[in-house]
């Protein structure tokens, strides 16, 4: 088997020259990390659940009302989990649509054996040229949000395609302090870039707004003026084997694609140790903090 090699791109020779990454360096990133790892994202966060047994991507879809709502875009799709889902909820008079920049992504979408109506659109979530004005009852974002920069551009996007009554829902990183333990595997992990990577941390994927709750509350009051907003802070857990832990909440920080070959296995090795040490029959959890935010346009 060949050994996983770190992801070198633009954005991360900008960072090792002090320099700061600009919008190109970014999407070069994310689309090589997604071209190496796609998939990743349905890994981790189909199994994550809350109290009542349900993952983030349906509680992100209970967004869509299949009585009202016929037709859904989901923003930066990935390999498609919430296209499924939304198929299922709204039924065969569903309009649905995804749009992701990354081409492995879109081609796993492809694989799932998605209803054939369903367009798949490869696109940046800045730019929806292709898409009408006013095409949307219900915008969806399922983690993306917070790996994107010009935002305020993506949000006047969304706000353009949804109907004027519409819904745009977007499920993005909640505050750590609220979930015991989160902060610890964090702050392993970036510790380690670090060590690689001096000014990691200071700078880091996508737009750090998008990551406080206030700070989002306010950039989607400056673009969807008057409209109702809801931020509900949500946990989600898995609970697992500490090593089966480790492998998946690594894979759920985009951080931990940087590290050399050497510090990724150590990365691992100290998470599994620090699952172990909580372990109860066999298995520990993994607790992530989540915002859901509900902007009724
Ligand atoms: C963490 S994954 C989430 C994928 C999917 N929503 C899910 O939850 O399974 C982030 C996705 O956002 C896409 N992405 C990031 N920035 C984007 C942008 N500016 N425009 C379109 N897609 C973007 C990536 O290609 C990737 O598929």
């Amino acid at each position: 088997m060949n050994e996983r090699q770190n992801i070198d791109s633009s954005w991360t020779q900008s960072l090792s020259r002090g320099q700061l990454p600009n919008h190109a360096d970014l999407r070069e990133h994310l689309l090589a990390v997604h071209r190496d790892h796609a998939g990743f994202t349905e890994s981790c966060a189909l199994r994550c659940r809350d109290k009542s047994g349900r993952n983030s991507y349906e509680l992100l879809a209970d967004v869509v009302d299949p009585i009202r709502h016929s037709r859904v875009l989901d923003l930066a799709c990935g390999s498609g989990v919430l296209l499924e889902i939304c198929s299922r909820r709204c039924g065969p008079n569903a309009e649905l649509t995804g749009v992701d920049m990354s081409a492995e992504e879109l081609a796993l979408a492809g694989q799932r054996g998605l209803d054939p109506t369903i367009k798949l659109y490869e696109g940046i979530a800045q730019d929806l040229c292709f898409i009408a004005d006013g095409s949307f009852d219900v915008v969806l974002c399922h983690w993306a949000l917070t790996l994107m920069d010009q935002v305020p551009l993506v949000l006047r996007e969304v706000k353009r395609v949804l109907k004027p009554d519409g819904v745009f829902a977007a499920i993005v990183d909640g505050d750590p302090a609220t979930t015991p333990g989160y902060s610890e595997i964090h702050d392993l992990i970036y510790n380690l870039v670090r060590r690689e990577q001096p000014n990691f941390g200071e700078i880091d994927l996508g737009d750090p707004r998008v990551r406080t709750g206030q700070a989002l509350k306010q950039l989607a009051i400056e673009s969807f003026e008057g409209a109702q907003l809801k931020i509900e802070p949500m946990v989600f857990d898995l609970h697992a084997p500490p090593d089966v832990l480790a492998r998946e909440a690594a894979g759920f920080f985009y951080a931990s694609f940087m590290l050399s070959p050497p510090a990724h296995r150590q990365m691992l090795e100290e998470l599994e140790a620090l699952f172990a040490g909580q372990r109860q029959a066999g298995r520990s959890r993994f607790a992530l903090p989540v915002n859901r935010l509900v902007i009724h346009h």
